[in-house]
Protein backbone atom coordinates (compact mmCIF):
# COMPACT_ATOMS: atom_id res chain seq x y z
CA UNK A 1 0.00 0.00 0.00
CA UNK A 2 2.33 2.77 -1.26
CA UNK A 3 3.16 5.04 -3.87
CA UNK A 4 6.37 5.00 -5.40
CA UNK A 5 8.35 8.53 -6.41
CA UNK A 6 9.94 8.61 -9.83
CA UNK A 7 12.21 12.50 -10.06
CA UNK A 8 15.06 14.12 -11.22
CA UNK A 9 18.50 14.67 -8.80
CA UNK A 10 19.92 17.23 -10.72
CA UNK A 11 18.74 20.27 -13.02
CA UNK A 12 15.72 18.46 -14.88
CA UNK A 13 16.17 17.07 -17.90
CA UNK A 14 17.30 13.65 -16.83
CA UNK A 15 15.41 11.83 -18.79
CA UNK A 16 11.95 10.98 -16.38
CA UNK A 17 9.79 10.88 -19.33
CA UNK A 18 11.34 8.18 -20.50
CA UNK A 19 11.85 5.91 -17.37
CA UNK A 20 7.77 6.68 -16.36
CA UNK A 21 6.86 5.29 -20.02
CA UNK A 22 9.46 2.22 -19.21
CA UNK A 23 7.59 1.57 -15.56
CA UNK A 24 4.85 2.22 -16.25
CA UNK A 25 3.30 -1.07 -17.02
CA UNK A 26 4.09 -2.12 -13.51
CA UNK A 27 1.13 0.62 -12.36
CA UNK A 28 -1.94 1.26 -12.35
CA UNK A 29 -1.74 4.83 -11.80
CA UNK A 30 0.84 7.42 -12.88
CA UNK A 31 0.31 11.13 -11.05
CA UNK A 32 1.92 14.08 -11.88
CA UNK A 33 2.43 16.41 -8.76
CA UNK A 34 4.62 19.62 -9.31
CA UNK A 35 5.31 21.60 -11.88
CA UNK A 36 3.61 22.92 -15.35
CA UNK A 37 4.15 23.31 -18.94
CA UNK A 38 7.99 24.37 -17.79
CA UNK A 39 8.53 20.35 -18.03
CA UNK A 40 9.24 18.73 -21.47
CA UNK A 41 9.11 14.45 -20.98
CA UNK A 42 10.60 12.66 -24.11
CA UNK A 43 9.26 9.13 -25.32
CA UNK A 44 10.81 7.19 -27.85
CA UNK A 45 8.96 4.07 -28.68
CA UNK A 46 7.59 2.69 -32.06
CA UNK A 47 9.36 4.84 -34.32
CA UNK A 48 7.62 7.65 -32.39
CA UNK A 49 9.11 10.57 -30.11
CA UNK A 50 7.13 12.43 -28.26
CA UNK A 51 7.49 15.00 -25.97
CA UNK A 52 4.66 16.06 -22.78
CA UNK A 53 4.56 19.13 -21.44
CA UNK A 54 1.49 18.99 -18.88
CA UNK A 55 0.11 15.41 -19.11
CA UNK A 56 1.67 12.12 -17.30
CA UNK A 57 3.80 9.60 -19.06
CA UNK A 58 2.11 6.89 -18.06
CA UNK A 59 -0.42 7.82 -21.54
CA UNK A 60 0.67 5.74 -23.98
CA UNK A 61 0.88 2.16 -22.12
CA UNK A 62 -2.86 0.83 -22.60
CA UNK A 63 -5.42 0.91 -19.32
CA UNK A 64 -3.33 3.31 -17.12
CA UNK A 65 -5.29 5.74 -15.06
CA UNK A 66 -3.25 9.02 -15.43
CA UNK A 67 -3.31 12.32 -12.54
CA UNK A 68 -2.51 15.66 -12.72
CA UNK A 69 -2.80 16.46 -8.81
CA UNK A 70 -3.22 19.68 -6.81
CA UNK A 71 0.37 20.43 -6.34
CA UNK A 72 0.33 21.09 -10.59
CA UNK A 73 0.22 24.56 -12.47
CA UNK A 74 -1.96 23.96 -15.49
CA UNK A 75 -2.49 25.63 -18.45
CA UNK A 76 -5.86 24.77 -20.00
CA UNK A 77 -4.40 26.06 -23.78
CA UNK A 78 -0.83 24.27 -23.45
CA UNK A 79 -3.13 21.28 -22.17
CA UNK A 80 -5.84 21.17 -24.95
CA UNK A 81 -3.19 21.62 -27.66
CA UNK A 82 -1.43 18.46 -26.31
CA UNK A 83 -4.37 16.30 -25.93
CA UNK A 84 -5.17 17.27 -29.67
CA UNK A 85 -1.60 15.81 -30.94
CA UNK A 86 -1.81 13.09 -28.74
CA UNK A 87 -5.66 12.51 -29.83
CA UNK A 88 -4.81 12.73 -33.80
CA UNK A 89 -1.05 11.53 -33.65
CA UNK A 90 -2.17 8.11 -31.35
CA UNK A 91 -6.35 7.84 -31.67
CA UNK A 92 -6.36 7.34 -28.07
CA UNK A 93 -9.13 9.08 -26.33
CA UNK A 94 -8.19 10.64 -23.56
CA UNK A 95 -10.79 12.20 -21.38
CA UNK A 96 -11.14 8.41 -20.18
CA UNK A 97 -7.75 7.93 -18.63
CA UNK A 98 -6.85 11.43 -17.31
CA UNK A 99 -8.39 13.31 -13.95
CA UNK A 100 -7.19 16.85 -13.36
CA UNK A 101 -7.08 18.11 -9.54
CA UNK A 102 -9.77 20.58 -8.45
CA UNK A 103 -7.22 22.10 -6.62
CA UNK A 104 -4.88 22.34 -9.58
CA UNK A 105 -4.09 26.28 -9.99
CA UNK A 106 -4.67 27.64 -13.90
CA UNK A 107 -2.10 29.44 -15.45
CA UNK A 108 -3.78 31.94 -17.71
CA UNK A 109 -2.55 34.73 -20.20
CA UNK A 110 -1.99 37.15 -16.99
CA UNK A 111 0.40 34.54 -15.87
CA UNK A 112 2.70 34.00 -19.02
CA UNK A 113 2.59 38.14 -19.51
CA UNK A 114 3.73 38.55 -15.64
CA UNK A 115 6.33 35.66 -16.25
CA UNK A 116 7.84 37.63 -19.20
CA UNK A 117 7.53 41.44 -17.77
CA UNK A 118 9.22 40.20 -14.43
CA UNK A 119 12.24 38.36 -16.09
CA UNK A 120 12.42 41.51 -18.68
CA UNK A 121 12.98 43.68 -15.04
CA UNK A 122 15.45 41.25 -13.86
CA UNK A 123 18.31 42.10 -16.21
CA UNK A 124 21.35 40.58 -15.76
CA UNK A 125 19.77 38.68 -12.63
CA UNK A 126 17.62 36.69 -14.91
CA UNK A 127 16.67 33.09 -14.16
CA UNK A 128 16.12 31.43 -17.91
CA UNK A 129 12.30 31.10 -17.01
CA UNK A 130 11.21 28.99 -19.62
CA UNK A 131 8.53 31.68 -19.48
CA UNK A 132 5.50 29.20 -19.42
CA UNK A 133 3.71 31.67 -16.48
CA UNK A 134 5.30 29.08 -13.61
CA UNK A 135 6.35 31.35 -10.95
CA UNK A 136 3.63 34.48 -11.25
CA UNK A 137 0.86 31.49 -11.10
CA UNK A 138 2.65 30.09 -7.49
CA UNK A 139 2.71 33.31 -6.55
CA UNK A 140 -1.21 33.93 -7.02
CA UNK A 141 -1.80 30.64 -5.40
CA UNK A 142 0.79 31.40 -1.92
CA UNK A 143 -0.68 35.02 -2.03
CA UNK A 144 -4.45 33.62 -2.06
CA UNK A 145 -5.85 34.33 -5.26
CA UNK A 146 -5.07 31.96 -7.03
CA UNK A 147 -7.68 30.50 -9.86
CA UNK A 148 -8.05 26.70 -9.27
CA UNK A 149 -9.12 24.41 -11.71
CA UNK A 150 -12.23 23.52 -10.29
CA UNK A 151 -13.78 26.70 -10.74
CA UNK A 152 -13.85 26.31 -14.35
CA UNK A 153 -16.97 24.46 -13.98
CA UNK A 154 -18.34 27.44 -11.84
CA UNK A 155 -21.18 29.42 -13.40
CA UNK A 156 -19.57 32.66 -12.85
CA UNK A 157 -15.86 32.04 -14.14
CA UNK A 158 -15.76 34.56 -16.41
CA UNK A 159 -16.17 36.89 -13.44
CA UNK A 160 -13.44 35.12 -10.88
CA UNK A 161 -11.11 35.22 -14.12
CA UNK A 162 -11.59 39.18 -13.80
CA UNK A 163 -11.45 39.36 -10.43
CA UNK A 164 -8.36 37.68 -10.44
CA UNK A 165 -6.59 39.78 -13.16
CA UNK A 166 -7.74 43.23 -11.15
CA UNK A 167 -4.93 42.22 -8.98
CA UNK A 168 -1.98 42.61 -11.62
CA UNK A 169 -3.94 45.37 -13.44
CA UNK A 170 -1.76 48.22 -11.95
CA UNK A 171 1.33 46.59 -13.11
CA UNK A 172 0.22 44.72 -16.32
CA UNK A 173 -2.05 47.64 -17.81
CA UNK A 174 0.77 48.98 -20.48
CA UNK A 175 1.33 45.69 -21.89
CA UNK A 176 -2.08 44.33 -22.34
CA UNK A 177 -2.01 44.63 -26.41
CA UNK A 178 -3.75 42.97 -28.73
CA UNK A 179 -1.35 39.46 -28.72
CA UNK A 180 -2.32 39.46 -25.06
CA UNK A 181 -6.49 39.69 -25.67
CA UNK A 182 -6.07 36.94 -28.60
CA UNK A 183 -4.34 34.70 -25.55
CA UNK A 184 -7.48 35.28 -23.72
CA UNK A 185 -9.60 34.12 -26.11
CA UNK A 186 -7.79 30.98 -26.57
CA UNK A 187 -7.75 30.84 -22.68
CA UNK A 188 -11.44 30.54 -22.40
CA UNK A 189 -12.40 28.60 -25.64
CA UNK A 190 -9.45 25.89 -24.54
CA UNK A 191 -11.62 26.47 -20.72
CA UNK A 192 -14.54 25.05 -22.84
CA UNK A 193 -12.99 21.72 -23.90
CA UNK A 194 -11.59 21.43 -20.33
CA UNK A 195 -14.77 20.81 -19.02
CA UNK A 196 -14.81 17.78 -20.68
CA UNK A 197 -12.56 15.86 -18.47
CA UNK A 198 -13.23 14.32 -14.95
CA UNK A 199 -12.03 17.21 -12.49
CA UNK A 200 -12.54 15.95 -9.35
CA UNK A 201 -10.95 15.91 -5.93
CA UNK A 202 -7.86 13.72 -6.90
CA UNK A 203 -6.83 13.32 -3.45
CA UNK A 204 -9.78 11.30 -2.60
CA UNK A 205 -9.08 8.76 -5.72
CA UNK A 206 -5.54 8.50 -4.97
CA UNK A 207 -6.24 8.14 -1.36
CA UNK A 208 -9.02 4.73 -2.42
CA UNK A 209 -6.97 3.50 -4.68
CA UNK A 210 -3.82 3.18 -2.12
CA UNK A 211 -6.16 1.47 -0.07
CA UNK A 212 -7.21 -0.87 -2.59
CA UNK A 213 -3.64 -1.98 -2.76
CA UNK A 214 -3.51 -0.40 -6.73
CA UNK A 215 0.08 0.60 -7.74
CA UNK A 216 0.90 4.16 -7.91
CA UNK A 217 3.48 6.27 -9.62
CA UNK A 218 4.09 9.41 -8.82
CA UNK A 219 6.34 11.22 -11.49
CA UNK A 220 8.26 14.53 -10.52
CA UNK A 221 8.98 17.46 -12.73
CA UNK A 222 12.32 19.38 -13.52
CA UNK A 223 14.50 18.50 -10.78
CA UNK A 224 15.99 18.44 -7.15
CA UNK A 225 18.55 21.09 -7.74
CA UNK A 226 15.85 22.99 -9.44
CA UNK A 227 13.54 23.08 -5.57
CA UNK A 228 12.52 26.47 -4.38
CA UNK A 229 13.97 25.49 -0.73
CA UNK A 230 17.09 23.07 -1.42
CA UNK A 231 17.91 24.07 -5.08
CA UNK A 232 20.50 26.66 -6.37
CA UNK A 233 18.22 29.46 -5.16
CA UNK A 234 17.33 32.13 -6.71
CA UNK A 235 18.03 29.83 -9.87
CA UNK A 236 15.28 27.55 -9.63
CA UNK A 237 11.68 26.82 -10.70
CA UNK A 238 8.43 27.80 -8.27
CA UNK A 239 7.56 24.42 -6.46
CA UNK A 240 9.06 21.48 -4.27
CA UNK A 241 10.52 18.98 -6.76
CA UNK A 242 11.68 16.54 -4.10
CA UNK A 243 9.70 13.07 -2.20
CA UNK A 244 8.02 15.60 0.48
CA UNK A 245 6.81 17.80 -3.17
CA UNK A 246 4.57 14.29 -4.02
CA UNK A 247 2.65 14.15 -0.56
CA UNK A 248 1.57 17.44 -0.80
CA UNK A 249 1.24 17.89 -4.79
CA UNK A 250 -1.04 14.35 -4.02
CA UNK A 251 -2.37 14.80 -0.88
CA UNK A 252 -1.29 11.43 0.35
CA UNK A 253 0.70 10.92 3.99
CA UNK A 254 4.59 10.60 3.83
CA UNK A 255 3.64 7.15 5.03
CA UNK A 256 2.60 6.08 2.08
CA UNK A 257 5.67 6.71 0.15
CA UNK A 258 7.11 3.02 -0.82
CA UNK A 259 10.10 3.42 -3.21
CA UNK A 260 11.64 6.30 -4.30
CA UNK A 261 13.18 6.41 -7.69
CA UNK A 262 16.16 8.99 -7.91
CA UNK A 263 17.05 9.74 -11.99
CA UNK A 264 20.39 10.85 -12.92
CA UNK A 265 22.53 11.58 -16.12
CA UNK A 266 26.28 9.86 -16.31
CA UNK A 267 27.03 13.94 -16.57
CA UNK A 268 25.44 16.86 -15.46
CA UNK A 269 23.30 19.52 -17.85
CA UNK A 270 21.41 22.51 -16.48
CA UNK A 271 19.19 25.20 -19.11
CA UNK A 272 18.82 28.62 -18.12
CA UNK A 273 20.99 30.83 -15.67
CA UNK A 274 22.65 29.95 -12.57
CA UNK A 275 25.55 27.86 -10.86
CA UNK A 276 26.73 24.99 -11.96
CA UNK A 277 29.90 23.67 -10.15
CA UNK A 278 31.54 20.98 -13.19
CA UNK A 279 30.60 23.00 -16.59
CA UNK A 280 33.02 22.44 -19.05
CA UNK A 281 33.52 25.48 -21.16
CA UNK A 282 35.95 23.57 -23.87
CA UNK A 283 35.77 20.99 -26.42
CA UNK A 284 34.63 18.02 -24.07
CA UNK A 285 31.62 19.78 -23.29
CA UNK A 286 31.24 20.39 -26.84
CA UNK A 287 31.17 16.67 -27.43
CA UNK A 288 28.96 15.62 -23.99
CA UNK A 289 26.31 18.14 -25.89
CA UNK A 290 26.63 16.54 -29.54
CA UNK A 291 26.65 13.39 -28.34
CA UNK A 292 23.78 13.97 -25.97
CA UNK A 293 21.91 16.17 -28.08
CA UNK A 294 21.44 18.62 -25.01
CA UNK A 295 18.96 20.75 -26.34
CA UNK A 296 15.79 21.48 -24.28
CA UNK A 297 12.78 19.89 -24.89
CA UNK A 298 10.82 22.94 -23.92
CA UNK A 299 12.23 25.99 -25.12
CA UNK A 300 14.87 24.30 -27.60
CA UNK A 301 17.60 25.98 -25.57
CA UNK A 302 21.50 24.82 -25.42
CA UNK A 303 21.62 22.82 -22.64
CA UNK A 304 25.05 24.01 -20.84
CA UNK A 305 27.18 20.48 -19.77
CA UNK A 306 29.70 19.35 -17.08
CA UNK A 307 30.73 15.90 -15.14
CA UNK A 308 28.86 14.20 -12.79
CA UNK A 309 28.79 15.59 -9.82
CA UNK A 310 28.82 13.60 -6.67
CA UNK A 311 28.57 16.26 -3.39
CA UNK A 312 25.15 17.18 -5.79
CA UNK A 313 23.90 13.96 -6.18
CA UNK A 314 24.66 13.01 -2.60
CA UNK A 315 22.70 15.87 -1.33
CA UNK A 316 19.93 15.16 -3.46
CA UNK A 317 19.83 11.45 -2.51
CA UNK A 318 19.99 12.51 1.25
CA UNK A 319 16.75 15.03 0.38
CA UNK A 320 14.88 12.32 -1.18
CA UNK A 321 15.78 9.10 0.43
CA UNK A 322 16.62 7.65 -2.52
CA UNK A 323 16.15 3.74 -3.23
CA UNK A 324 17.15 2.98 -6.14
CA UNK A 325 19.13 4.90 -8.25
CA UNK A 326 18.54 5.17 -12.30
CA UNK A 327 21.36 6.21 -14.57
CA UNK A 328 20.63 8.02 -17.91
CA UNK A 329 22.43 8.52 -21.15
CA UNK A 330 25.60 6.69 -19.92
CA UNK A 331 25.63 6.23 -24.05
CA UNK A 332 26.31 10.08 -24.08
CA UNK A 333 30.04 9.27 -22.17
CA UNK A 334 31.46 6.41 -24.61
CA UNK A 335 34.53 6.81 -26.42
CA UNK A 336 35.53 9.47 -24.58
CA UNK A 337 39.61 8.80 -23.49
CA UNK A 338 39.17 10.05 -19.76
CA UNK A 339 36.21 10.70 -17.65
CA UNK A 340 35.98 12.61 -14.76
CA UNK A 341 33.79 13.18 -11.43
CA UNK A 342 33.70 15.96 -9.12
CA UNK A 343 34.35 14.50 -6.07
CA UNK A 344 34.06 17.73 -3.20
CA UNK A 345 34.73 21.30 -3.66
CA UNK A 346 37.43 23.82 -3.20
CA UNK A 347 34.80 26.39 -1.60
CA UNK A 348 36.15 29.68 -0.58
CA UNK A 349 40.23 28.26 0.22
CA UNK A 350 37.97 24.98 1.99
CA UNK A 351 38.77 21.44 0.63
CA UNK A 352 34.27 20.62 1.40
CA UNK A 353 32.66 17.30 0.26
CA UNK A 354 28.87 19.06 0.65
CA UNK A 355 26.58 21.11 -1.58
CA UNK A 356 26.34 24.53 -0.27
CA UNK A 357 23.07 26.49 -0.03
CA UNK A 358 25.28 29.11 -1.51
CA UNK A 359 27.00 29.44 -4.47
CA UNK A 360 29.28 31.99 -6.96
CA UNK A 361 30.64 30.11 -10.12
CA UNK A 362 33.61 31.73 -9.19
CA UNK A 363 34.36 30.81 -5.26
CA UNK A 364 33.57 27.34 -6.04
CA UNK A 365 36.30 24.63 -7.99
CA UNK A 366 35.30 21.14 -8.53
CA UNK A 367 38.11 18.47 -6.88
CA UNK A 368 38.36 15.73 -9.94
CA UNK A 369 39.15 12.31 -9.92
CA UNK A 370 39.92 10.75 -13.29
CA UNK A 371 38.47 7.64 -15.01
CA UNK A 372 39.37 5.83 -17.98
CA UNK A 373 36.97 5.94 -20.79
CA UNK A 374 35.08 2.73 -22.93
CA UNK A 375 34.06 2.54 -25.95
CA UNK A 376 30.38 2.78 -27.70
CA UNK A 377 30.77 -1.27 -27.78
CA UNK A 378 29.25 -1.30 -24.28
CA UNK A 379 25.73 0.75 -25.79
CA UNK A 380 24.51 -2.49 -26.73
CA UNK A 381 24.84 -4.27 -23.69
CA UNK A 382 22.06 -5.96 -23.06
CA UNK A 383 22.85 -7.06 -19.08
CA UNK A 384 25.14 -5.47 -16.53
CA UNK A 385 27.81 -7.81 -17.63
CA UNK A 386 28.30 -7.05 -21.27
CA UNK A 387 29.27 -3.74 -20.42
CA UNK A 388 33.11 -3.21 -20.33
CA UNK A 389 34.96 -3.03 -17.32
CA UNK A 390 36.10 0.66 -17.20
CA UNK A 391 32.12 1.10 -17.72
CA UNK A 392 31.49 -1.19 -15.11
CA UNK A 393 34.33 0.77 -12.84
CA UNK A 394 32.46 4.04 -13.26
CA UNK A 395 29.07 2.91 -12.17
CA UNK A 396 30.79 0.59 -8.98
CA UNK A 397 32.66 4.10 -8.12
CA UNK A 398 29.56 6.09 -7.63
CA UNK A 399 27.46 3.09 -5.93
CA UNK A 400 30.22 3.72 -3.66
CA UNK A 401 30.51 6.74 -3.07
CA UNK A 402 26.89 7.29 -2.60
CA UNK A 403 25.60 4.74 -0.82
CA UNK A 404 22.64 3.21 -2.62
CA UNK A 405 22.49 1.25 -5.71
CA UNK A 406 22.41 1.55 -9.37
CA UNK A 407 19.05 -0.52 -10.47
CA UNK A 408 18.69 1.02 -14.28
CA UNK A 409 21.48 2.12 -16.74
CA UNK A 410 20.21 3.43 -19.74
CA UNK A 411 21.98 3.53 -23.39
CA UNK A 412 19.45 5.53 -25.60
CA UNK A 413 16.47 7.49 -25.91
CA UNK A 414 14.14 4.46 -26.91
CA UNK A 415 12.13 2.12 -24.08
CA UNK A 416 14.64 -0.83 -25.38
CA UNK A 417 17.86 0.53 -24.50
CA UNK A 418 17.32 0.21 -20.85
CA UNK A 419 19.24 -2.12 -18.40
CA UNK A 420 17.28 -3.43 -15.48
CA UNK A 421 19.94 -4.60 -12.74
CA UNK A 422 17.87 -7.06 -10.14
P1 LIG B 1 13.00 14.70 -18.72
O1 LIG B 1 12.58 16.12 -18.70
O2 LIG B 1 13.70 14.28 -17.46
O3 LIG B 1 11.91 13.74 -19.08
O4 LIG B 1 14.11 14.58 -19.87
P2 LIG B 1 13.99 15.23 -21.34
O5 LIG B 1 13.05 14.44 -22.15
O6 LIG B 1 13.78 16.69 -21.26
O7 LIG B 1 15.49 15.07 -21.83
C1 LIG B 1 16.11 13.85 -21.96
C2 LIG B 1 16.55 13.68 -23.42
O8 LIG B 1 17.45 12.59 -23.50
C3 LIG B 1 15.41 13.32 -24.34
O9 LIG B 1 15.69 13.83 -25.63
C4 LIG B 1 15.42 11.79 -24.34
O10 LIG B 1 14.86 11.24 -25.53
C5 LIG B 1 16.89 11.52 -24.28
N1 LIG B 1 17.30 10.31 -23.56
C6 LIG B 1 16.71 9.72 -22.49
N2 LIG B 1 17.46 8.67 -22.08
C7 LIG B 1 18.53 8.62 -22.89
C8 LIG B 1 19.68 7.76 -22.95
O11 LIG B 1 19.90 6.88 -22.13
N3 LIG B 1 20.60 8.03 -23.94
C9 LIG B 1 20.42 9.05 -24.85
N4 LIG B 1 21.37 9.22 -25.75
N5 LIG B 1 19.36 9.85 -24.82
C10 LIG B 1 18.43 9.65 -23.84
P1 LIG C 1 11.80 18.84 -16.86
O1 LIG C 1 10.59 18.34 -16.12
C1 LIG C 1 15.13 21.67 -17.06
C2 LIG C 1 14.47 25.67 -15.43
C3 LIG C 1 14.41 26.83 -16.41
C4 LIG C 1 14.92 27.95 -15.52
C5 LIG C 1 14.32 27.60 -14.16
C6 LIG C 1 13.02 28.34 -13.85
O2 LIG C 1 11.67 18.71 -18.33
O3 LIG C 1 13.04 18.25 -16.31
P2 LIG C 1 10.52 28.18 -14.72
O4 LIG C 1 9.97 28.16 -16.10
O5 LIG C 1 10.19 27.00 -13.92
O6 LIG C 1 10.22 29.48 -14.02
O7 LIG C 1 12.11 28.20 -14.93
O8 LIG C 1 14.08 26.21 -14.17
N1 LIG C 1 13.52 24.56 -15.73
C7 LIG C 1 13.88 23.38 -16.22
N2 LIG C 1 15.09 22.92 -16.62
N3 LIG C 1 14.06 20.84 -17.09
C8 LIG C 1 12.84 21.26 -16.68
O9 LIG C 1 11.78 20.43 -16.58
C9 LIG C 1 12.71 22.60 -16.25
N4 LIG C 1 11.67 23.34 -15.81
C10 LIG C 1 12.18 24.53 -15.48
O10 LIG C 1 15.24 26.61 -17.51
O11 LIG C 1 16.32 27.88 -15.41
MG1 LIG D 1 12.76 17.84 -19.84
Amino acid sequence: MAVDVLLGLQWGDEGKGKIVDYLAPKYDYIARFQGGPNAGHTLEFDGIKHVLHQIPSGIFRDNKHNIIGNGVVLDPVIFMDEILQIEKKFSIELTNILSISTRAQLISPVHRLLDKVLEKNKGDNKIGSTLKGIGPTYQDKIGRHGLRVGEVLSENFNEKYKKQKSYHDNFLDKHYDQSFFNEERKFFESIEKLKKFKIIDTEYLMNKNINKGKNILAEGAQGTLLDIDFGSYPYVTSSNTTTAGACIGLGISPKKIGNVFGVFKAYCTRVGAGPFPTELFNDTGKKIASNGNEFGSTTGRARRCGWLDIPALKYSIMLNGVTELYMMKADVLSDFEEIKVCIGYNYNGNDINYFPSSIESENIVPIYRSFNGWTSKSNKAKKFEELEENFKSYVRFIEDEVGVKINLISLGPVREQTIYIN
